[in-house]
């Protein structure tokens, strides 16, 4: 089995995330390559310090990710910074020849992920994706399933969404994704909209044009010295689009990113509404799927709790249940099956999708801000 070496630059959250995946790798019964975590870069002490006592296949450590990209050992990287950081490390990154998952938005604004795209199509040979798990729960992977097959009949409306309760508490002190100038003007866009629009983006259902409607209720958090920041970042966001079909038949999409939805843990969802049958996942019931059966002149809601049966197989027993660490395994494992040319169902999120979602945000904040509809 071929190893490919990776290299992790910001060992935070969602560097702890990948590494918990590589742990689990042996449970894919479908192995083609195995990822092996050989070096690590962050600029806090205490974030390598976590990595350095846990995974033992760790050679190199780094604190300027330059040297770790100079280190020809490495075969393929995963960057999981802060998104002011984008560009900058990104296109060094790219610009190595290494293949590359990097995290979502890709860039802090449209000018940054430009920039990103241009090194990106000067390195056509390199496999470069963005992380987004939640297409690959079982459950939802049964809806795409559905679209493909054209089961809705005629959409009349998709709903698609990511919110979060996390940031109901005014006293939670600011952290770097509240602050503008290193989450960029998009706010919570940035933070969760390509989640969201992964699936709706892959289908096809590209905007046309949007009717943005921003918020930001907290105005100032506490700074975590005794005193008060602003907080100038957008809190929520309902963005409505007018889409096509593939035959041409417009539908009305909605997509929601908010951080301010009460009861909403981390609640990604999507729903599709059609002549003949609708479809929603969410990930509050993540074992389930529901559609509509028609019975004479009305619909009934119908559930089915789908279990374990991902998309790449799992020694894990069909009848347990699915979470988010297995979408993250799953997620990850298609990222090695891109690397290895290997045919998917669904894949990760492609670079040219990351440029949708851009032209989407910044539309949107034209949209707030000249309170009009805008248009990609
Ligand atoms: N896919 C998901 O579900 C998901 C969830 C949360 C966050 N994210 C994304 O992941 C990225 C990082 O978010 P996070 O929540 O892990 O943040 P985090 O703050 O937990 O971690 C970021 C890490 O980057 C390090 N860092 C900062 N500057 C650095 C530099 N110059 N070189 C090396 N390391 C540096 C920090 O010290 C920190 O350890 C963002 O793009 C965010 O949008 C994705």
């Amino acid at each position: 089995m071929k190893t490919v070496k990776f290299g992790i630059i910001g060992c935070g959250l969602m560097g702890k995330e990948f590494a918990g995946a590589v742990g689990r790798w042996s449970h894919l019964e479908e192995i083609c390559a195995k990822p092996e975590i050989v070096a690590v870069c962050d600029t806090n002490p205490a974030s390598l310090d976590w990595f350095l006592n846990r995974i033992t296949t760790i050679k190199y450590k780094y604190t300027d990710y330059k040297e770790l990209l100079a280190n020809e050992e490495i075969d393929a990287i995963y960057c999981a910074v802060p998104h002011v950081l984008h560009q900058q490390i990104y296109v060094d990154i790219i610009n190595s020849g290494k293949h590359f998952m990097g995290e979502k938005p890709f860039g802090m604004d449209m000018a940054q992920n430009e920039k990103i795209m241009e090194a990106i199509n000067n390195h056509p040979d390199s496999v470069i994706r963005c992380a987004s798990e939640f297409p690959f729960y079982p459950a939802c992977q049964k809806l795409i399933q559905y679209i493909k097959e054209g089961k809705t009949g005629r959409i009349l409306e998709v709903k698609a969404g990511f919110c979060h309760s996390s940031d109901m508490n005014p006293n939670k002190p600011i952290n770097w994704k509240r602050v503008k100038e290193i989450n960029g003007e998009y706010g919570c866009m940035g933070d969760l909209g390509l989640h969201a629009e992964h699936i709706p983006f892959r289908l096809g259902w590209v905007p046309e044009n949007v009717c943005a409607k921003l918020s930001n209720y907290i105005t100032e958090r506490p700074d975590g010295k005794g005193g008060m920041a602003k907080c100038e970042t957008w809190d929520n966001a309902t963005l409505v689009c007018d889409t096509k079909d593939s035959l041409g038949n417009k539908f009305p999409i909605t997509f929601e990113m908010k951080r301010m939805q009460p009861g909403a843990t981390n609640d990604w969802y999507l729903e599709v509404y059609g002549m003949d049958m609708s479809l929603r996942f969410s990930t509050t019931d993540p074992n389930a799927f529901f559609f509509t059966e028609a019975m004479d002149n009305e619909q009934a809601w119908c559930r089915i709790v789908v279990g374990n049966k991902p998309q790449i197989k799992t020694a894990t027993g069909a009848i347990f249940e699915f979470g988010f660490a297995d979408a993250i395994l799953q997620m990850w494992a298609a990222f090695l099956w891109e690397i290895e040319g290997r045919e998917l169902d669904f894949g990760c999120v492609r670079p040219e999708e990351t440029v949708l979602s851009h032209k989407l945000h910044t539309a949107a904040l034209r949209s707030e801000k000249e309170n009009i509809i805008a248009k990609l």
